[in-house]
């Protein structure tokens, strides 16, 4: 069953927490589909993870839609969302026209980072019957990749506060919450309609996202995050042991090769002797 806006409030409805990871390429695309996941979320944390870039900023659209493409091909029940990158929602003329793009590739909705400020660009996507999912608190695309916890101070909890109810107003359909503080994670998530998708921000919003290489053991550990497998270290066990199997010709044997039939080759060595 596909998986669409309307089966995301059920679930915050129902108090069933919304399952979200990160996904850049089809493999993982299938394997978190057929897993049951909720969201899909082509996120441009592509460029640290995957392109060793030093930045998100460096992400561009051609990233996105060359990644959105191979991550649609796996996806069949989940929502696919996918984020706007680094400046592709200057402006509002902009923001729509990329976004439509993203939509023309097969995304169900498009992420994007800010506060307030972006009030008038989900209002913009809300009206051309574009799904957005606005990202406050930490933004990587603004503050870097060394994450401060936010909310921690009146002043900052209630500009967070009132950003996610400003930009809920605007249209967006969905909104994330990254490294806010656990009790204005709450508060946030108990007075928006919306859904909120936390990424350490705590155990009450509606559902988690974390980044697949950090749930893979890909990356360094972070607090925020469960290693749910040590991908570094078994990838470079394999690695080391294909290696040690070619040097030592354990690999390829006689089960991975193809062989001609005797009397062909008969042939062929009939045929190369009278070349001679
Ligand atoms: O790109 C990304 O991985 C994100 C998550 C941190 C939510 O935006």
């Amino acid at each position: 069953m596909k998986k669409d806006i309307a089966y995301l409030y059920d679930k915050k409805q129902q108090q069933q927490p919304i399952t979200v990871l990160t996904c850049y390429d089809y493999p993982t695309a299938c394997l978190q589909d057929e897993a049951g996941i909720d969201i899909v979320f082509v996120g441009d944390s592509v460029g640290t993870n995957i392109l060793g870039y030093k930045s998100e900023t460096e992400v561009t659209m051609a990233d996105m839609l060359h990644h959105l493409r191979a991550v649609r091909r796996g996806v069949t029940d989940a929502y696919l969302l996918v984020d706007m990158p680094y400046a592709a929602d200057r402006d509002v003329e902009q923001a729509v026209t990329n976004a439509k793009l993203f939509l023309s590739d097969g995304a169900d909705g498009v992420k994007l980072e800010g506060g307030i400020e972006k009030v008038p660009i989900v209002k913009a996507l809300a009206e051309q019957g574009i799904e957005t999912c606005v990202h406050i608190g930490h933004n990587p695309q603004i503050h870097g990749s060394k994450a401060a916890t936010h909310g921690k101070t009146f002043t900052k909890a209630k500009r967070l506060i009132e950003a996610a109810a400003a930009l809920a107003d605007a249209g967006a359909k969905l909104i994330v919450l990254e490294k806010i503080t656990e009790e204005i994670s709450q508060i946030i998530t108990e007075t928006v309609d919306i859904p909120t998708i936390g990424i350490g921000a705590g155990r009450y919003c509606d559902g988690q996202v974390l980044v697949i290489n950090d749930v893979l053991g890909m990356a360094r550990p972070f607090k925020h995050a469960r290693r749910y497998q040590d991908y570094d270290h078994l990838t470079f066990e394999a690695i080391l042991q294909y290696i040690n199997d070619v040097e030592n010709g354990e690999f390829p044997r006689d089960e991975n090769v193809a062989h001609i039939a005797s009397d062909k080759l008969a042939r062929v060595q009939k045929w190369l002797k009278s070349e001679r």
